[in-house]
Protein backbone atom coordinates (compact mmCIF):
# COMPACT_ATOMS: atom_id res chain seq x y z
CA UNK A 1 0.00 0.00 0.00
CA UNK A 2 0.87 3.35 -0.67
CA UNK A 3 1.10 5.81 2.41
CA UNK A 4 -1.03 8.43 0.90
CA UNK A 5 -3.18 6.61 -1.27
CA UNK A 6 -5.84 3.72 -1.76
CA UNK A 7 -4.91 -0.18 -0.86
CA UNK A 8 -3.57 -2.14 -2.98
CA UNK A 9 -3.13 -5.08 -0.69
CA UNK A 10 -2.19 -8.26 -2.39
CA UNK A 11 -4.28 -10.78 0.38
CA UNK A 12 -3.28 -14.54 0.43
CA UNK A 13 -6.03 -17.39 1.04
CA UNK A 14 -7.57 -16.14 -2.22
CA UNK A 15 -9.10 -12.72 -0.34
CA UNK A 16 -9.53 -10.10 -2.76
CA UNK A 17 -10.17 -6.32 -1.15
CA UNK A 18 -10.82 -3.47 -2.80
CA UNK A 19 -11.76 0.10 -1.59
CA UNK A 20 -15.80 0.40 -0.80
CA UNK A 21 -17.49 2.64 -2.90
CA UNK A 22 -20.87 4.08 -2.67
CA UNK A 23 -22.75 1.56 -4.75
CA UNK A 24 -21.65 -0.81 -1.52
CA UNK A 25 -23.48 1.40 0.78
CA UNK A 26 -26.71 -0.51 0.77
CA UNK A 27 -25.13 -4.30 1.41
CA UNK A 28 -22.51 -2.91 3.76
CA UNK A 29 -25.92 -1.16 5.90
CA UNK A 30 -27.24 -4.55 6.11
CA UNK A 31 -24.39 -6.45 7.10
CA UNK A 32 -23.90 -4.05 9.88
CA UNK A 33 -27.62 -4.34 10.94
CA UNK A 34 -27.36 -7.91 12.06
CA UNK A 35 -26.54 -8.67 15.87
CA UNK A 36 -23.71 -10.11 15.51
CA UNK A 37 -21.84 -7.27 14.11
CA UNK A 38 -24.07 -4.49 15.67
CA UNK A 39 -23.59 -5.79 19.23
CA UNK A 40 -19.53 -4.76 18.27
CA UNK A 41 -19.81 -1.65 16.12
CA UNK A 42 -22.95 -0.21 16.84
CA UNK A 43 -22.72 1.04 13.11
CA UNK A 44 -26.19 0.29 12.69
CA UNK A 45 -26.80 3.28 9.69
CA UNK A 46 -29.41 3.79 7.30
CA UNK A 47 -27.94 3.20 3.70
CA UNK A 48 -27.57 7.25 2.91
CA UNK A 49 -25.25 7.63 6.07
CA UNK A 50 -22.98 4.29 5.04
CA UNK A 51 -22.67 6.56 1.77
CA UNK A 52 -21.32 9.72 3.22
CA UNK A 53 -19.55 7.78 5.21
CA UNK A 54 -17.74 5.87 2.84
CA UNK A 55 -17.40 9.15 0.70
CA UNK A 56 -15.89 10.90 4.06
CA UNK A 57 -13.81 8.15 4.71
CA UNK A 58 -12.35 8.03 1.35
CA UNK A 59 -11.58 11.81 0.43
CA UNK A 60 -9.44 11.59 3.83
CA UNK A 61 -5.87 10.19 5.27
CA UNK A 62 -7.27 8.66 7.96
CA UNK A 63 -9.05 5.62 7.20
CA UNK A 64 -9.96 3.43 3.99
CA UNK A 65 -13.20 1.05 4.25
CA UNK A 66 -13.15 -2.24 1.95
CA UNK A 67 -15.30 -4.85 0.88
CA UNK A 68 -13.25 -8.47 0.98
CA UNK A 69 -14.32 -11.09 -0.99
CA UNK A 70 -13.20 -14.71 -0.92
CA UNK A 71 -13.35 -16.99 -4.50
CA UNK A 72 -15.13 -13.78 -6.14
CA UNK A 73 -17.71 -13.75 -3.07
CA UNK A 74 -18.37 -10.26 -1.21
CA UNK A 75 -18.69 -11.33 2.63
CA UNK A 76 -17.17 -8.68 4.93
CA UNK A 77 -16.57 -5.55 5.38
CA UNK A 78 -12.55 -4.16 6.63
CA UNK A 79 -11.58 -0.20 7.52
CA UNK A 80 -8.02 0.01 7.41
CA UNK A 81 -6.72 2.95 9.87
CA UNK A 82 -3.80 5.22 10.25
CA UNK A 83 -3.27 4.83 14.19
CA UNK A 84 -1.45 8.19 14.43
CA UNK A 85 -4.79 10.17 12.65
CA UNK A 86 -7.23 8.28 15.36
CA UNK A 87 -8.52 8.34 18.74
CA UNK A 88 -6.32 4.96 19.39
CA UNK A 89 -3.31 7.49 19.10
CA UNK A 90 -3.70 8.60 22.93
CA UNK A 91 -4.13 5.49 23.91
CA UNK A 92 -0.55 3.97 23.37
CA UNK A 93 3.01 4.32 22.56
CA UNK A 94 2.37 4.14 18.89
CA UNK A 95 4.72 4.77 16.04
CA UNK A 96 3.89 6.94 13.27
CA UNK A 97 3.44 3.99 10.93
CA UNK A 98 1.29 1.52 12.62
CA UNK A 99 -1.89 0.24 10.91
CA UNK A 100 -4.96 -0.47 12.54
CA UNK A 101 -7.63 -2.52 11.39
CA UNK A 102 -11.55 -2.92 11.87
CA UNK A 103 -13.32 -6.27 10.38
CA UNK A 104 -16.65 -7.32 10.27
CA UNK A 105 -18.18 -10.57 8.54
CA UNK A 106 -21.52 -10.06 7.36
CA UNK A 107 -22.07 -13.02 5.79
CA UNK A 108 -23.59 -14.57 8.63
CA UNK A 109 -23.04 -18.22 7.47
CA UNK A 110 -19.41 -17.83 7.43
CA UNK A 111 -19.21 -16.63 10.88
CA UNK A 112 -17.17 -19.05 13.40
CA UNK A 113 -15.71 -21.52 10.76
CA UNK A 114 -11.81 -19.81 11.04
CA UNK A 115 -12.44 -17.54 8.06
CA UNK A 116 -11.47 -14.55 10.18
CA UNK A 117 -8.22 -15.61 11.58
CA UNK A 118 -7.11 -16.18 8.00
CA UNK A 119 -8.40 -12.48 6.85
CA UNK A 120 -6.90 -11.26 10.10
CA UNK A 121 -3.51 -12.59 9.27
CA UNK A 122 -3.25 -12.13 5.20
CA UNK A 123 -4.32 -8.42 6.13
CA UNK A 124 -1.72 -8.26 8.44
CA UNK A 125 0.85 -10.05 6.47
CA UNK A 126 -0.04 -7.75 3.40
CA UNK A 127 -0.20 -4.39 5.31
CA UNK A 128 3.59 -5.16 6.90
CA UNK A 129 4.77 -6.42 3.25
CA UNK A 130 2.99 -3.76 1.73
CA UNK A 131 4.35 -0.93 3.79
CA UNK A 132 8.38 -1.38 4.39
CA UNK A 133 8.15 1.43 7.14
CA UNK A 134 5.37 0.03 8.98
CA UNK A 135 6.27 -2.66 11.90
CA UNK A 136 3.38 -2.69 13.54
CA UNK A 137 -0.40 -3.80 12.61
CA UNK A 138 -3.27 -3.16 15.87
CA UNK A 139 -6.37 -3.89 16.38
CA UNK A 140 -8.50 -2.87 19.59
CA UNK A 141 -11.47 -5.29 19.82
CA UNK A 142 -14.15 -4.78 22.84
CA UNK A 143 -12.63 -7.17 26.31
CA UNK A 144 -15.85 -8.99 26.05
CA UNK A 145 -15.56 -10.01 22.25
CA UNK A 146 -13.82 -13.25 22.98
CA UNK A 147 -14.40 -14.75 19.39
CA UNK A 148 -12.53 -11.55 17.89
CA UNK A 149 -9.73 -11.78 20.89
CA UNK A 150 -9.79 -15.27 20.32
CA UNK A 151 -9.19 -14.60 16.26
CA UNK A 152 -6.78 -11.97 16.23
CA UNK A 153 -4.88 -14.03 18.75
CA UNK A 154 -4.99 -17.25 16.13
CA UNK A 155 -4.22 -14.77 13.31
CA UNK A 156 -0.37 -14.08 15.48
CA UNK A 157 -1.58 -10.83 17.13
CA UNK A 158 -0.53 -10.55 20.74
CA UNK A 159 -2.41 -9.26 23.49
CA UNK A 160 -0.43 -5.91 25.10
CA UNK A 161 -3.05 -5.06 27.66
CA UNK A 162 -6.63 -3.01 28.42
CA UNK A 163 -7.44 0.38 27.42
CA UNK A 164 -10.26 2.69 28.65
CA UNK A 165 -11.78 4.32 25.24
CA UNK A 166 -14.52 6.70 25.78
CA UNK A 167 -17.06 4.11 24.59
CA UNK A 168 -15.32 0.56 25.71
CA UNK A 169 -12.65 -1.36 27.45
CA UNK A 170 -10.59 -2.38 24.82
CA UNK A 171 -7.32 -4.93 24.84
CA UNK A 172 -4.72 -3.72 22.39
CA UNK A 173 -3.66 -6.50 19.95
CA UNK A 174 -0.57 -6.28 18.17
CA UNK A 175 1.00 -7.75 15.29
CA UNK A 176 4.81 -7.13 15.12
CA UNK A 177 6.58 -7.33 11.33
CA UNK A 178 9.40 -9.42 13.59
CA UNK A 179 7.24 -11.84 14.31
CA UNK A 180 6.19 -12.65 10.15
C1 LIG B 1 -14.59 -11.14 14.86
C2 LIG B 1 -14.72 -11.93 13.57
C3 LIG B 1 -14.08 -11.14 12.41
C4 LIG B 1 -13.93 -13.24 13.73
O1 LIG B 1 -14.07 -14.01 12.58
P1 LIG B 1 -14.56 -15.55 12.69
O2 LIG B 1 -14.40 -16.17 11.37
O3 LIG B 1 -15.92 -15.58 13.28
O4 LIG B 1 -13.49 -16.10 13.73
P2 LIG B 1 -12.80 -17.53 13.81
O5 LIG B 1 -13.78 -18.59 13.40
O6 LIG B 1 -11.50 -17.46 13.09
O7 LIG B 1 -12.49 -17.62 15.36
C5 LIG B 1 -13.52 -17.42 16.30
C6 LIG B 1 -13.05 -17.86 17.66
O8 LIG B 1 -14.00 -17.45 18.65
C7 LIG B 1 -14.52 -18.58 19.31
N1 LIG B 1 -15.91 -18.28 19.64
C8 LIG B 1 -16.97 -18.27 18.81
N2 LIG B 1 -18.07 -17.90 19.51
C9 LIG B 1 -17.66 -17.66 20.77
C10 LIG B 1 -18.31 -17.24 21.95
N3 LIG B 1 -19.62 -16.98 21.95
N4 LIG B 1 -17.57 -17.08 23.07
C11 LIG B 1 -16.27 -17.32 23.07
N5 LIG B 1 -15.56 -17.72 21.98
C12 LIG B 1 -16.28 -17.90 20.84
C13 LIG B 1 -14.34 -19.74 18.36
O9 LIG B 1 -14.33 -20.96 19.06
C14 LIG B 1 -12.95 -19.37 17.80
O10 LIG B 1 -11.91 -19.54 18.73
P3 LIG B 1 -11.05 -20.90 18.94
O11 LIG B 1 -10.79 -21.47 17.58
O12 LIG B 1 -9.82 -20.43 19.65
O13 LIG B 1 -11.91 -21.79 19.75
C15 LIG B 1 -16.21 -12.25 13.21
O14 LIG B 1 -16.73 -13.13 14.19
C16 LIG B 1 -17.08 -11.02 13.13
O15 LIG B 1 -17.14 -10.37 12.11
N6 LIG B 1 -17.78 -10.71 14.25
C17 LIG B 1 -18.68 -9.55 14.32
C18 LIG B 1 -17.98 -8.22 14.27
C19 LIG B 1 -16.81 -8.12 15.22
O16 LIG B 1 -16.89 -8.53 16.37
N7 LIG B 1 -15.73 -7.54 14.70
C20 LIG B 1 -14.50 -7.37 15.44
C21 LIG B 1 -14.46 -6.06 16.11
S1 LIG B 1 -12.80 -5.76 16.73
Amino acid sequence: MRCDSSPLLHLSHSFDLRPAGTADAARIAQWMSQPHIQRWWQQDWSVARWAQEIEQQAAGEHSVPCVVAVEAEDFGYVELYRVRLDRLAEHYAYDDHDWGVHVAIGDLTRVGRGLGRRLLRALADALLAADSACQRVVAEPDVTNSPSIRAFRAAGFEERGELRLPDKTAVLMVREASDV
